[in-house]
């Protein structure tokens, strides 16, 4: 049975990861658009994190727990890993 705390963690997997993909991609904007781009990116990146740090404490209110490693928190993130392409 899935409970509701799990499947919060699903989505606060899914919003941390990408939170960090934009992260790096940030970093990596560079180019003619590059500028442009950061702050398109930016946007996107704060209101993932945002999302990740409201669906936190509610898991943690619904007494469950995000898992103590990242790698846990990656699988349980219910989509693949993101990456950037080799530049
Ligand atoms: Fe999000």
């Amino acid at each position: 049975m899935w409970t509701s705390w799990w499947i919060n963690s699903f989505a606060a997997g899914a919003e941390f990861t990408t939170f960090y993909y934009y992260t790096i991609l940030r970093v990596n904007a560079i180019g003619f658009d590059g500028e442009g781009l950061k702050e398109i990116i930016e946007d996107a990146r704060i209101e993932d994190r945002n999302h990740f740090e409201v669906l936190t404490p509610r898991i943690y209110e619904l007494r469950g727990a995000l898992p103590r490693d990242i790698r846990g928190l990656a699988d349980v993130a219910g989509c693949p890993d993101a990456y950037l392409p080799p530049g």
